[in-house]
């Protein structure tokens, strides 16, 4: 007998899905597995005319999709956005908590206008998101919560502002939120991706070389595309991760091992052919 190990595996199919920042990226990839896993998908961006695009996409090919201009970090548009949801789509039970944002500055210049501005939206945002969808995940069974948080999150990212503060605080603020709500019934975990290719980071790769000096600082030998953390947030929405809560998925191609290995070692630094 040949086993058929299709999407049906995820169980996802017909299950409302809210994804934030779903216009672009890793968001948009999340939302179109969401998509074809059979789920029925919320897109949430503060750029609305880049979420409908991508919903109309997914409904093209056959999805249930559903698009509307929400900003994460105004806590009044984040329960407008709720709210809508569950009368479109029905109770919501995974919720990807994705928007994010970086702006570059060194801390000994970064204005305080500019530290608060990304931690409302990548830290602050999670929460309000959360908090709005609580009621819909708890009354859709077995809800979870999939926070993106970053690598930047266990190493600093230097002259990036309040980025690595902010995403420490998403991994700390996902295992709070499993303390709290796991009793509830809701589960909720992190994600936290390495070097991923996207419109956030696509200007660097414009630059010759840059791509093979970035694959060269990962064991997997290649930078990530919007996929593979869309593939680790498929899992950590479906009930098959059922007993993970408060946990971290690094999707980071094994960068997250390599310093030893990138330490001046001779002999030591061979790549095997
Ligand atoms: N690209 C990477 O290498 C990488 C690495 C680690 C973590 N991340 C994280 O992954 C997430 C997605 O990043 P991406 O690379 O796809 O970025 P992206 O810029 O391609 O997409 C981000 C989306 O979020 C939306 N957004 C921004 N602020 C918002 C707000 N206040 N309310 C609603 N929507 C808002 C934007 O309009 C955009 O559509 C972010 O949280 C980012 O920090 C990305």
């Amino acid at each position: 007998m040949t086993m058929q190990v299709g999407n049906g595996w995820l169980q996802l199919e017909g299950r409302v899905c809210a994804v934030t920042g779903a216009g672009s990226g890793i968001g948009a990839a999340i939302a179109a597995e969401l998509a074809a896993a059979g789920a029925r998908v919320a897109l949430l961006d503060r750029d609305g005319a880049a979420a409908a695009q991508v919903a109309r996409r997914l409904e093209e090919g056959g999805g249930t999709a559903f698009a509307l201009e929400c900003d994460v970090s105004r806590e009044a548009s984040v329960q407008d956005a709720a709210r809508r949801v569950r009368h479109e789509l029905g109770d919501c039970g995974v919720l990807v908590n994705n928007a994010g944002m970086l702006r570059p500055a060194a801390l000994d210049s970064v204005t305080v206008e500019e530290w608060n501005a990304v931690l409302a939206v990548n830290l602050t945002g999670q929460l309000l998101c959360a908090r709005a969808f609580r009621p819909q995940l708890q009354a859709a069974g077995q809800g979870s919560i999939v926070n993106v948080a970053s690598i930047a999150a266990l190493h600093p990212q230097t002259r990036s502002g309040a980025y690595s503060a902010s995403k420490a605080g998403v991994l700390l603020m996902s295992r709070q939120l499993a303390a709290e709500w796991g009793p509830l019934g809701l589960r909720s975990n992190a994600i936290c991706p390495g070097m991923i290719r996207t419109p956030l980071s696509a200007k660097f790769y414009e630059e010759p070389g840059f791509e093979a000096r970035r694959a060269a600082l990962t064991a997997s030998r290649r930078v990530g595309e919007p996929l593979d953390i869309a593939n680790a947030a498929l899992f950590l929405a479906s009930p098959r991760s059922g007993y993970l809560n408060g946990a971290e998925l690094v999707v980071d191609g094994g960068m997250d091992t390599m310093l030893m290995d990138l330490v001046p070692r001779p002999g030591f630094n061979a790549t095997p052919a």
